[in-house]
């Protein structure tokens, strides 16, 4: 039997373990968080962005003007990656034509009726930008504004910390606030969004994160199954206000208890789904036995991709929107037009006009008292 050389062993195995090591350490990501430049605004200020990327290869994007998540690339079943959020590949898009593409949004998010609210009898008068409403914080809302931003590595995960100080009567809103708004990206493939604000003048606060998702990362998200964890919802007029009633679902197109396609009764003749231009613009009631406690909100399953968004909040409602004003007028990344019912939004969140519906949860914030609200976006696949 011929004798192989003792080096001639040590060499061939060495050479074998190289190139495996190498091999499986491409697919092994770090976890990392970096800061580019997006552009400058008109004003002259240079905005950054910021793109997280935990250890199994998720890479989240988000700016600080308006701390928007910009880009999401997450995995599929088969370990593809996709982009499956909606908006632009430049900052120039984001201030031209911009409903609100991945946004922190607030002082208040979402409608307050004739854009009045009263506190301790005296009345505030804020923007009417939707009608005869007012929306999302008024016509330079928290979407708007240039957060500071802090990158930071965490446990679990990496972070960033922005935060904005709204002054006293910016928007019409009373009282000087100063909000944090943290982004995580964690190595269980959860972006987890915490707020926090304090006020020196009592004040309403409801704060969200307005992101147009599609799992399957283009076309539309009819096929594309929802579960709202909500026995009722809060119907509205035909300028969207809540009436204030609290409707059971059972039996409309707003049972979203057991998993379901979206698109199953979108086009109902519901006077509800069209006071929406065509769809879904609606706050579901959480189910929660604890008011404030974390718990699952909704979840979303792209059937083909097997790609699952579950969002998981300690607010007491959802508005599920379904991209009814999208037209086809938007082209944004990688030339992708975005047509109706391209993408639908999730913004966890206190129900609409709740200053002026004394049975709804209470939104005012007072000096002293600390506003928190956390919202997790769990990232998950099914085969
Ligand atoms: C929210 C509102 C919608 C619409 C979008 C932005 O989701 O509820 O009616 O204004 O923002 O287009």
């Amino acid at each position: 039997m011929n004798k192989v050389p003792v080096f001639v062993l040590i060499f061939t195995f060495s050479a074998i373990f190289l190139v495996t090591y190498e091999g499986c350490n491409k697919y092994v990501k770090k976890t990392t968080i970096e800061k580019e430049s997006f552009g400058t605004l008109p004003n002259g200020k240079k905005i950054d962005i910021y793109t997280l990327q935990n250890k199994n290869g998720i890479e989240l994007k988000i700016m600080n003007y308006g701390g928007a998540i910009v880009s999401a690339r997450v995995p599929d079943k088969n370990g593809n990656f996709a982009d499956v959020v909606l908006g632009y590949d430049s900052l120039q898009g984001y201030l031209k034509d911009n409903p609100y593409f991945g946004p922190i949004v607030g002082r208040y998010a979402n409608r307050i009726a004739k854009g009045k609210f009263a506190l301790k009898g005296k009345v505030y008068t804020l923007a009417l930008n939707d009608g005869p409403n007012h929306l999302h914080g008024g016509m330079k809302g928290f979407d708007k504004r240039v957060w500071d931003a802090v990158p930071e590595k965490v446990k679990n995960g990496v972070a960033l910390k922005l935060h904005y100080f709204s002054k006293d009567g910016e928007e019409g809103y009373p009282g000087d606030l100063n909000v944090t708004v943290t982004y995580t990206l964690t190595n269980n493939n959860e972006l987890r969004i915490d707020y926090s604000a304090t006020t020196d003048k009592p004040t309403i606060v409801n704060l969200t994160n307005h992101t147009y998702w599609n799992l399957a990362g283009k076309g539309d998200i009819l096929n594309q199954e929802m579960m709202i964890n909500a026995d009722k919802f809060t119907p509205v007029d035909s300028t969207l206000i809540p009436t204030g009633e609290l409707k059971s679902v059972r039996g409309t197109p707003f049972d979203f208890r057991k998993s379901r396609p979206i698109g199953d009764q979108i086009n109902e003749d519901d006077p509800q789904l069209v006071y929406t231009h065509g769809g879904y613009d609606h706050n579901w009631v959480l189910n929660k036995n604890v008011p404030g406690s974390l718990t699952l909100a909704a979840r979303v399953t792209e059937p083909i991709s097997g790609r699952v968004l579950e969002i998981w909040t300690t607010e007491p409602g959802l508005q599920f929107y379904s991209g009814n004003f999208l037209d086809g007028s938007i082209t944004g990344k990688n030339g992708q037009v975005y047509r109706k019912h391209d993408a639908f939004v999730l913004e966890a969140q206190h129900f609409p006009d709740s200053p002026n519906h004394p049975n709804f949860p209470s939104v005012v914030l007072k000096p002293g008292e600390k506003y928190t609200q956390t919202t997790i976006y769990k990232f998950k696949t099914v085969q």
